[in-house]
């Protein structure tokens, strides 16, 4: 799967634009600037395929990644929590990320990515209410590890395994990656290829 070249589909900034359900989709949300993008270009192998920015907000609408003859759509969130943008943007934003991801029959699994440095914040909590209450199967990534000392990495650790363990759609394990160093693409890419076997 990850051998194939990824590919850019489309670009949606409404929800009326939205393209037909592929067979499966996996979705990276998070804070703005937390590494979503950076994450599947790692993952992908495709430097420059999600743009990437260090301005916050630079990802504003939700862009899908195919890899030819695969059943599975990556798909690259705006961030949601970026207080200086205007406020009609962020409305905006918001919308359509949360009824994407409350709407989509065939999204498997949606990735929150969590910087490791701040650990879960209100918006990260609201994002997994939502994904509790409509049964959308999500999965906690700690990003740039590389930032932080491994004692801050138990601590991150623990705290946020023992906010999630009582959450109904949460997977309890966490996967703790670097986009940077290259750390734990293996394991987000092992948990794509589990779902678009079974
Ligand atoms: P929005 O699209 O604005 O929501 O941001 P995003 O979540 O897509 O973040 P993006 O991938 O654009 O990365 C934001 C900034 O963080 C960029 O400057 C990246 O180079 C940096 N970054 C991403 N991943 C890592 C990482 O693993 N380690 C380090 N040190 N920096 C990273
Ligand atoms: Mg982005």
């Amino acid at each position: 799967l990850f051998r194939r070249p990824w590919a850019f589909v489309t670009s949606v900034a409404h929800l009326e634009q939205l393209p037909p359900e592929g067979e499966i989709e996996v979705a990276f949300a998070g804070r703005s600037n937390v590494g979503k993008s950076s994450l599947i270009n790692a993952i992908t192998g495709v430097n420059g395929l999600a743009r990437t920015s260090n301005t916050p907000g630079r990802t504003q609408m939700l862009n899908f990644f195919a890899a030819p003859e695969s059943a599975v759509t990556l798909v690259d969130m705006p961030g949601y929590g970026y207080a200086q943008a205007p406020k009609s943007m962020v409305d905006a934003w918001t919308d359509l990320v949360f009824t994407y991801l409350q709407g989509r029959a065939r999204l498997r699994r949606v990735f929150v990515l969590i910087d490791s440095r701040h650990g879960l914040k209100a918006n990260d909590l609201e994002v997994m209410g939502l994904l509790d209450k409509a049964a959308v199967n999500y999965q906690i990534v700690l990003t740039k590890i590389d930032k932080i000392k491994p004692g801050q990495l138990t601590r991150v650790l623990d705290e946020t395994a023992e906010k999630i363990r009582k959450r109904p759609a949460a997977h309890p394990q966490i996967i703790v990656t670097s986009s940077e160093k290259s750390t734990g693409l293996g394991e987000i890419r092992a948990e794509i290829f589990k779902l678009s076997a079974g």
